[in-house]
């Protein structure tokens, strides 16, 4: 049986482990580790991720990497350009190159610099607002988003959460949250577009919900696929930062800019958060030269980002259209991904399509069976297609 630990406990074991500690030893710094045994394990996501791959590279062909919503026409030519430009000076660590990511970032959004914390990556970051709100009290978040169901160690472990299930068409339910919000409430989390549904909230009814919400506990809205959204920039929670609100955004270039290996992410909030934050994280020490110089890049390179959104646009309808002439129905995505209802056991479609060489996930929620695919090129949808006839035939 797992032992069962209290917050404090949790915490605490958390917290010195990764310092090295033993108890009856006073800390000195807040810090954990950004490893498989974390506080709260978001890299199981990476873990899921990685035994896909693996079981990819084992296919008899590989087709379509399907399952980690990557981008495949990134990164920019800019930003390969900025790398090799970048790379005989990686010997120097990144500080220069990083300010001024930073500081073009903060001229981006119209906020001031000290409202942009990088990381590699915005799990980094996500990690670290966990750990910040964990230590304070609960998190709230929809029974199914990114962050659901990670929220338990093996030792049994677990975080403190409030969970609040999705409505009925696979939106955040904004009012029961607000309803449900107390005095142990630290965080609400907010993925939008949700992965993995891709189902993306009305700009204003998440608006009004910061407006009213923020006053009482941090709003964080994970960013990842707002670039895929009809209109980014007023899509984008980023107006709230602006109004001094208590909202912190997360962003990542994995996506629109083909960075998943390049590892960029960055947090918008106010001032004071991103100081507390820093302490769960390395504050922008993570990030390398030559990813840096590729992101600023890959910012000022607006032809590449439409060509990804075409080109993605153009995916998506054929896998809609391939979907609906099998007899499918799918959840209309804002993301480059979608996820639509199986009828049969995720698991073994997932097996019958590794067979075929193509990667797909699958979930169960909602008393359903459901395979989320990322968008591809045309090739890999077509390959998507092929493999999915055989694998439900
Ligand atoms: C919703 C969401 N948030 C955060 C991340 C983490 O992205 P990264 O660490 O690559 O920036 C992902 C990755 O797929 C995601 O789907």
């Amino acid at each position: 049986m797992p032992s069962q630990l209290n917050r404090r406990d949790w915490l605490k074991s958390g917290l010195l482990a990764s310092a090295g500690m033993t108890l009856g030893q006073t800390p000195t710094v807040i810090a954990a580790p950004f490893n498989n045994n974390g506080i709260f394990n978001v890299y199981a996501e990476r873990e899921i991720e990685l035994a896909h791959e693996a079981m990819l590279a084992a296919a008899p062909q590989i087709r379509a990497r399907l399952s980690s919503n990557e981008n495949p026409w990134g990164p920019s030519g800019a930003a390969i350009k900025a790398i090799a430009e970048h790379a005989p000076k990686a010997f120097l660590y990144a500080g220069p190159v990083t300010m001024e990511l930073r500081k073009s970032i903060a001229e981006m959004h119209g906020v001031a610099p000290d409202q942009v914390l990088l990381g590699a990556g915005s799990s980094e970051l996500l990690m670290a607002s966990l750990l910040m709100s964990g230590a304070k009290g609960k998190v709230m978040m929809a029974e199914t988003c990114y962050i659901s169901g990670r929220d338990a160690r093996e030792d049994g472990a677990t975080m403190p959460t409030q969970k609040v299930a999705l409505t009925k068409d696979y939106q955040y339910d904004l009012e029961a949250m607000a309803s449900s919000v107390n005095a142990d409430t630290a965080m609400i989390y907010v993925c939008n577009p949700n992965n993995p549904t891709g189902v993306m909230l009305p700009s204003e009814k998440l608006r009004s919900f910061c407006d009213a919400v923020s006053p009482k506990s941090m709003v964080l809205v994970d960013e990842a696929y707002i670039d895929y959204a009809p209109n980014p920039a007023t899509d984008s929670m980023v107006e709230n930062v602006r109004k001094g609100q208590n909202v912190l955004i997360l962003r990542t270039l994995s996506k629109l800019h083909g960075f998943a290996g390049l590892r960029i992410g960055y947090a918008l909030g106010q001032p004071s958060t991103l100081k507390e934050l820093r302490k769960y994280c390395s504050g922008g020490f993570t990030v390398s030269t030559t990813s840096a110089a590729a992101a600023i890049a890959s910012f000022k390179d607006k032809a590449f980002q439409e060509m990804v959104l075409k080109n993605t646009a153009e995916s998506k309808k054929f896998l809609y259209d391939t979907l609906k002439s099998m007899d499918y129905t799918y959840l209309p995505s804002s993301a480059n991904f979608v996820l639509f209802p199986i009828k049969v056991k995720g698991q073994v479609l997932l097996q019958k399509m590794m067979a075929e060489g193509v990667s797909v996930r699958s979930w169960f929620f909602d008393q359903q069976n459901w395979c989320r695919v990322s968008i591809g090129t045309m090739d890999e949808m077509k390959a998507f297609k092929e493999a999915f006839a055989k694998s439900v035939s």
